[in-house]
């Protein structure tokens, strides 16, 4: 089942989404068509990535005469297809059920074989899941492309109803299928994920298989980290580092390949977010002078969980991750998530929208597994070039002889630039064009407000700490001897932030928002102001959820790999 069991894709916008459909362009546009290996390294073809506002990655490919765009996923293998009223051309039929779990969402539907063709590439037979059954996936998005090893659903449901040999043939994904065409040349392909600038416009991403960028054929003399998990894409990492001082907090790694020190690493492109522990979370975001952990759902962010940080938005953290001596700097974009006018709750089917930003951790706490000590997703892939190499592997790949999987790594973030870059966008979408800033004190202090207030107003039952609870045990990292600017009272958040005036507009909403220790100016927006939302909630699974996916997953890793 869940070979892919963490991602954190939030919901996106129908909006978005659009903008694919009409932008997409059709894999199928160039004009050669080759077997894996055939290209060589003469014309290096870029199959292309696309960026949905950061949270997502998608590529198109045409299965069966069709362009589909998938979103495309190194924590995972299967390929799924949703394809509605789309006729595409099946080269054969299964009665095969397929259900596939992800951190976020279920896909069930039968598996077909279909031509896929994937830039240049052409694989005869693919087997997909004819997706007849999508919940909780990204609405317009129509399939997923994992990029993982072969261990996963499909494979799993072929072994059981036509054995192993006719499994490892037949179930292999999209990227070792057109890997096997032709043993002989290295198999491996390369990522590099764009970002959304302060005016909306993305840096393009890349995506190639079977050969490197032209500009970044450096990579191949980068160290080579081998896998040490069988599941998934994880490497030892040799620690990370904020504001230049080593975090010395991890635990002894549960994977025990990972040689003493370090951290099992998962990279993971359809991770919107991260899975960092908590402790690593407080120390990033703590490092942050005026940042206050909030240990609730934020509202009207992506934030939910136990374990948020509301930071100033002018400010973020350097923080980088090593792996093999190699120092990779993290974009502070990637470090710090902005929000313009969030939408806090809704009354009686109004949307209440803050008239003010606020900004807060854009990576997040999760859960570690046995297979892995830290998922590092989108935030940590946009700062590399990275090539994904399967060595010698062949499915199921639990017992390779010679090479092992790998990936090397080149940075592409330059921290100086970045840093720049960060405080250009802060400029343009918060003091120039954005709603006035709050403090983060202030903004704890008036969920506080809400939550006494409105007992339904805060979504999230199920985390540990109530507003209220938080709003009196203000953590504010650093500054306490910084004079008196990031103490608790609202006397100085109004002098460090400026006056805001408080003001219900268009409401005939009669609820005793004046009680509102902090001011802050709310205004209340019709149904139109929800489209234009920025983000819609990310809808992290249950714990329950979690652990059925994870002891299932163990059920079989331990069925399949008992060693
Ligand atoms: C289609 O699948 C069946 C088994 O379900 C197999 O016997 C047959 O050879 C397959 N045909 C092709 C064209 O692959
Ligand atoms: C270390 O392990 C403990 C116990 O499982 C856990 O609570 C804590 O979050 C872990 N710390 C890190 C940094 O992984
Ligand atoms: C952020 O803004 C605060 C308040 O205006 C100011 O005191 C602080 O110096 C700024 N920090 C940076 C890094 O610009
Ligand atoms: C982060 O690095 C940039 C560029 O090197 C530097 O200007 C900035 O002061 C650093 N910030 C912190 C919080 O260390
Ligand atoms: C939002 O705040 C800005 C100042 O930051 C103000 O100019 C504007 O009128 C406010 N809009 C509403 C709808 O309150």
């Amino acid at each position: 089942m869940p070979i892919s069991f963490f991602r954190g894709l939030p919901l996106t916008l129908a909006f978005f989404t659009c903008l694919i459909a009409v932008e997409g362009q059709g894999a199928s546009s160039g004009p050669t068509t080759a077997k894996y290996g055939e290209l060589g390294s003469t014309s290096p073809v870029d199959i292309g990535l696309k960026g949905i506002n950061d949270l997502q990655y998608t590529t198109d490919v045409v299965l069966g005469g069709k362009t589909i765009t998938v979103i495309i996923d190194t924590g995972s293998t299967d390929i799924w297809v949703d394809l509605q009223s789309e006729e595409v051309q099946i080269t054969n039929t299964t009665d095969l059920v397929v259900d596939d779990h992800y951190a976020i969402g279920e896909v069930k539907g039968n598996i077909l074989f279909a031509e896929l063709r994937l830039g240049p590439y052409v694989i005869p037979h693919q087997a997909f899941t004819n997706a007849s059954n999508v919940t909780g996936m990204p609405p317009g998005i129509q399939g997923l492309m994992g990029m993982a090893f072969d261990t996963a659903e499909t494979w799993f449901v072929m072994n059981k109803t036509w054995g192993e040999d006719a499994a490892n043939e037949l179930a292999r994904g999209p990227m070792t299928s057109l890997i096997a065409q032709d043993p002989a040349a290295p198999g491996f392909f390369d990522l590099e994920l764009g970002r959304t600038l302060a005016n909306g416009s993305e840096v393009n991403g890349h995506l190639y298989i079977g050969q490197h960028l032209a500009s970044r054929e450096a990579v191949t003399q980068a160290p080579k980290l081998e896998r040490v998990s069988d599941d998934h894409w994880t490497f030892a990492m040799d620690g990370m580092n904020i504001n230049g001082q080593r975090f010395t907090g991890f635990n002894t790694s549960a994977v025990k390949k990972v040689p003493e020190g370090k951290v099992a690493a998962v990279l993971d492109s359809g991770f919107s977010m991260s899975a960092f522990p908590k402790e690593l979370i407080d120390a990033i975001y703590g490092s942050i002078p005026g940042a206050v952990k909030y240990p609730s759902l934020i509202p009207g962010t992506e934030n939910s969980g136990d374990n948020n940080w509301i930071v100033p938005c002018n400010a973020s953290a350097n923080i980088s991750f090593v792996f093999a001596g190699q120092e990779f700097p993290i974009h502070p974009l990637d470090v710090v998530s902005i929000y313009n006018a969030p939408s806090l709750l809704t009354l009686e089917d109004i949307p209440l929208v803050a008239n003010a930003t606020i900004c807060t951790n854009h990576f997040f706490a999760g859960d570690t597994g046995d297979s892995y000590d830290i998922i590092l997703g989108m935030g940590f892939l946009r700062n590399v070039y990275a090539s994904f190499n399967y060595g010698n592997y062949t499915p199921p790949g639990n017992a390779i002889t010679g090479e092992l999987p790998y990936v090397q790594m080149l940075s592409v973030t330059d921290r100086d630039a970045a840093w720049a870059e960060y405080l250009a966008y802060y400029e343009e979408t918060v003091v120039e064009a954005g709603p006035l800033e709050v403090s983060p004190e202030a903004w704890v202090k008036m969920f506080a407000a809400l939550d006494d207030d409105d007992d339904s107003g805060s979504g999230d039952s199920s985390t540990t700490t109530s507003p209220a609870t938080a709003a009196q045990n203000l953590e504010v990292a650093g500054a306490v001897s910084d004079d008196s600017s990031s103490s608790s009272s609202s006397s100085s958040d109004n002098t460090k932030y400026g006056a805001i005036a408080l003001g219900l507009l268009g409401a005939n909403v009669a609820v005793g928002l004046a009680v509102l220790a902090v001011t802050l100016t709310l205004c209340v927006r019709g149904a139109k102001a929800r489209r234009e939302a920025r983000y819609s909630p990310v809808r992290l699974p249950k714990d329950e959820e979690r652990m059925m996916v994870q002891s299932e997953l163990n059920a079989r890793s331990s069925e399949r790999y008992s060693d």
